[in-house]
Parts: C-alpha cells; sequence; structure tokens
C-alpha cells in the first residue's frame, strides 16, 4: 500500500494530566497496556491514522523531567497539550508550562499545530474546554494553528475529534 507521511509529535503538559493514557488509547489495541504508571522521562510510542504515521514522545510532565521538554522541541513537527481539567489548583502552573514553550525559540516562530486536549472531563468538578481555554488564554496564540477538545481518555471520548484536526492540518 502507499507509504503514510511519518510526522513527529511531542505530546506535553504537567504530570498526571493524562498523556499516557491518552496515546495509549489511540494505539491498535493489540499494541495497548492495561496498566499506565507515571512516565520517567520519555517514551517513544506509535500509531497510525488514515493518511499519517504518528511518532510521539510521550514526555514526563514530573517537574523534575520538564527540562527534557525543549530538547525535542526542533524535531517535533505538531504538539498535543493534555490539561486535567479538573485540577483548577495547577491550571496556572499548566498556563506557566505552556507560555514557557511558546516563547522558546525553536517553537515562537514556527506555525506548528498545537492540540489541546482538556481531559478528564468525566470529573464531576471538571472545568469545561471554554473555561480551560480562557484560563489558559488560548485565543492570544494567533500565529499557530490550535484546536481544543475535551475528553474522557479513559473512556476514549474526544480523542478522534482531536486527531482528526491535527491531521487535517499536516497532510
Ligand atoms: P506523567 O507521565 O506523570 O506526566 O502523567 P500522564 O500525563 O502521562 O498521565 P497518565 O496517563 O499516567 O494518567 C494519570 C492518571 O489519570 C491515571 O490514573 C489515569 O488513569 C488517569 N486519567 C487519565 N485520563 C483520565 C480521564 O480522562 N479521566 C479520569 N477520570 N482519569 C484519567
Ligand atoms: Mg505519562
Amino acid at each position: 500500500g502507499l507509504k503514510k507521511k511519518e510526522v513527529n509529535v511531542l505530546c506535553l503538559g504537567l504530570d498526571n494530566s493524562g498523556k499516557t493514557t491518552i496515546i495509549n488509547q489511540l494505539k491498535p489495541s493489540n499494541a495497548q497496556t492495561q496498566d499506565i504508571v507515571p512516565t520517567i522521562g520519555f517514551s517513544i510510542e506509535k500509531f497510525k491514522t488514515s493518511s499519517l504515521s504518528f511518532t510521539v514522545f510521550d514526555m514526563s510532565g514530573q517537574g523534575r523531567y520538564r527540562n527534557l521538554w525543549e530538547h525535542y522541541y526542533k524535531e517535533g513537527q505538531a504538539i498535543i497539550f493534555v490539561i486535567d481539567s479538573g485540577d483548577k489548583l495547577r491550571m496556572v502552573v499548566a498556563k506557566e508550562e505552556l507560555d514557557t514553550l511558546l516563547n522558546h525559540p525553536d517553537i515562537k516562530h514556527r506555525r506548528i499545530p498545537i492540540l489541546f486536549f482538556a481531559n478528564k472531563m468525566d470529573l464531576r468538578d471538571a472545568l469545561s474546554s471554554v473555561k480551560v481555554s480562557q484560563l489558559l488564554c488560548l485565543e492570544n496564540i494567533k500565529d499557530k494553528p490550535w484546536h481544543i477538545c475535551a475528553s474522557d481518555a479513559l473512556k476514549g471520548e474526544g480523542l478522534q475529534e482531536g486527531v482528526d484536526w491535527l491531521q487535517d492540518q499536516i497532510k
């Protein structure tokens, strides 16, 4: 068959936001794992869509590993940024990390697409994706295509919409 275009994606966001759970859901079912543990450093994962073959750098969001993120910015052709919509206390920390990302020289002047998942929408006190978008000031991102989806990574809800958007930005 036709060879799919290869795309490197960086999966970023605070620890416990659900990055690894999301990536796991996007993999073919025979490649999925049952027990997901906090990522140490980072992990390289792969999944395919109808036209693209994604290589994902699933980064640890723990504070002590966040300084690893920037080493992969140059290679990244797209970003998936995951937010725990139930973690109101750390929304400001998520914003700080996002702002640091957006101001980084390897990201700042590139039209790199950013897909946001407002994850854990199943939690009773989860913020809406509109509220998350406001708290992160996403409307200020004017030089990059971006999109935010509410998701429930445990059930896999909202993920396909996001990945379809990402594929449209790249293909
Ligand atoms: P680090 O690797 O430490 O950066 O964390 P991570 O962002 O990869 O988070 P991970 O996927 O390990 O998920 C953290 C916890 O959140 C796990 O217990 C998941 O089961 C849980 N979780 C992930 N997504 C959801 C969701 O949509 N809803 C709920 N309720 N829990 C979720
Ligand atoms: Mg992880």
